[in-house]
């Protein structure tokens, strides 16, 4: 059944916040989910002793609802979001959110809010945004007696502003995640402390920020927002790890891996130290995550050095643009779903 879409201009959406029709919300309390439901309350009301305002005890989630050719609605792999937000949540002692229950929340609050789902080919999404916080009070330093686990939906269009063209980075003079911290969850106060470089990045002309391992200073980890990707002059996939457990396991990069092997790329794996980067070893560089899907970088500076990579410094180059594509084709429902990672909404 095929709903009238609200009147916006879809075309022109960027990444910012609006309210649809409905949320979802479910409370935790005296040790059980209550069995939750949609709502059309968009602000929650919480005790000025709550958890969340005093101890940070927050992790969210985001993937996106797509309208397909055939004007189906579709999410991309939300089994792997309700993973990650449980492992997410099992390291702030938060308690987590039953995994079938996330993917029906999705289920619900994206159907009930259809109309919001941009229309195929207008290149915007729904942005799903599940979250949980401590509601209960704390004073001294201990997880919430209680918690709200919310999904508000919101379209939105590209992350970064101009779309495809490439980006600048900058290597940041701050960490983002302590070795075997919580770089590897998605947590609010992972955001919290990016917020001041990722100003300074902008202020000074920067889209982002590209942090090294704050253990040794010398291995590339990823992005406020985004893993990172690199291509070499013979066409391998870089895709970098970390020693140290502090990169945010990307369900796009998880899902960028399989799609090169697919499309007969080589994909290598592994810690890439920034001097590699540095000496010029790659002609490709992208970010990839549910926000960015794959931007292209063309450049990324320290100081006054800076590596420019030739295969995609004016326009995304040939590896991430296939990249891209055969992801983008499988997500709205052009190229065959292999995989099995496309979920059916309505
Ligand atoms: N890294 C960070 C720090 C992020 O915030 C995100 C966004 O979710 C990603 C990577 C990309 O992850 P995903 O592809 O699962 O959206
Ligand atoms: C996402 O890609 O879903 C994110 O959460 C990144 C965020 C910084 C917008």
């Amino acid at each position: 059944m095929s709903v009238e879409k609200k009147d916006l201009d879809w075309g022109n959406l960027s990444f910012s916040y609006q309210p649809t029709d409905y949320s979802y919300v479910s409370e935790w309390r005296d040790g059980a989910w209550d069995e939750g439901g949609l709502t059309t309350d968009h602000s929650i009301t919480l005790s000025e002793c709550a958890g969340i305002f005093h101890y940070c005890q927050e992790v969210f989630e985001g993937l996106k609802a797509y309208t397909t050719e055939d004007g189906s609605i579709v999410a991309f792999r939300p089994d792997l979001n309700a993973e990650r937000m449980h492992d997410s949540a099992a390291r702030l002692e938060m308690p987590p959110f039953p995994k079938e229950r996330f993917i029906e929340a999705v289920r619900e609050v994206v159907a009930a809010n259809a109309a919001w789902v941009p229309p195929y080919g207008s290149g915007a999404s729904l942005y799903v945004r599940p979250f949980m916080i401590g509601s209960g009070e704390v004073i001294g330093v201990a997880p919430a007696p209680s918690y709200h686990f919310h999904i508000l939906v919101t379209p939105v269009g590209p992350y970064f502003k101009g779309g495809l063209k490439p980006i600048k980075l900058k290597i940041a003079s701050y960490d983002r995640a302590a070795p075997h911290g919580t770089g590897n969850i998605k947590a609010g106060l992972n955001y919290a402390m990016s917020l001041k470089p990722t100003m300074d990045a902008h202020r000074t002309g920067f889209a982002e920020n590209l942090y090294l391992d704050s253990e040794s200073r010398t291995f590339v980890e990823e992005t406020g927002g985004a893993n990172v990707l690199f291509v070499t002059a013979d066409g391998t996939l870089v895709v970098p790890q970390s020693h140290t457990d502090s990169i945010l396991p990307s369900i796009t990069r998880r899902s960028l891996v399989q799609v090169a092997r697919d499309l007969g790329i080589t994909v290598d794996e592994r810690p890439v130290e920034w001097a590699e980067v540095k000496s010029g070893a790659f002609v490709e560089c992208g970010l990839c995550g549910t926000a960015a899907v794959i931007s292209p970088v063309g450049e990324i500076h320290e100081g006054d050095a800076v590596v420019s990579f030739p295969g995609g410094h004016d326009e995304m180059g040939p590896v991430m643009t296939r990249l891209r594509e055969t992801l983008t084709g499988i997500q709205d429902g052009a190229l065959e779903d292999k995989h099995g990672w496309v979920f059916k909404i309505a």
